[in-house]
């Protein structure tokens, strides 16, 4: 069970890199910070493109930066967007969280709001892995 000081700060790591975030076409910014199971964070943001469909969100950032560094067991994700709406991470995001397991995904806002779910929650009776 992640603990309130842990939330916190991947609350603050993805509001830091959200402002790197590279949206000059939607303008909507995207943070993402993923503590893996050996307690490190590793954070991503969205970055867009001219050819609009080659845009990476935030947390398939996060997710393939620290497989890249050797890391693919997570304890938790946390999103954060601008607006009164928490992160709401797209299907494609919420299919390569899956292939990771079933860990807590914290969906939350710039106003500060946080809520907990569970990949499971977003995307119920998911194809994986141990499908094949
Ligand atoms: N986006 C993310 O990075 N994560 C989400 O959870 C939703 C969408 C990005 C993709 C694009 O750069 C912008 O938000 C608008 O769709």
């Amino acid at each position: 069970m992640m603990n309130q000081t842990i939330i916190n700060k991947l609350y603050e790591e993805a509001l830091k890199v959200r402002e790197k975030a590279y949206a000059p076409y939607s303008k909507y910014k995207v943070g993402a910070a993923l503590l893996t199971e050996d307690g490190e964070i590793i954070t991503g943001c969205n970055v867009e493109n001219a050819s609009y469909g080659l845009t990476i969100c935030a947390e398939r950032n996060a997710i393939f930066s620290a497989v890249a560094r050797g890391k693919s067991n997570f304890k938790g994700l946390l999103v954060v967007a601008e607006g009164d709406d928490l992160a709401k991470p797209c299907g494609a995001c919420r299919q390569v969280m899956n292939e990771f397991g079933d860990f807590d995904v914290f969906l939350a806002n710039t106003k500060g709001d946080i809520e907990r779910s569970k990949v499971s929650d977003l995307l119920p009776k998911a194809f994986g892995p141990k499908d094949l």
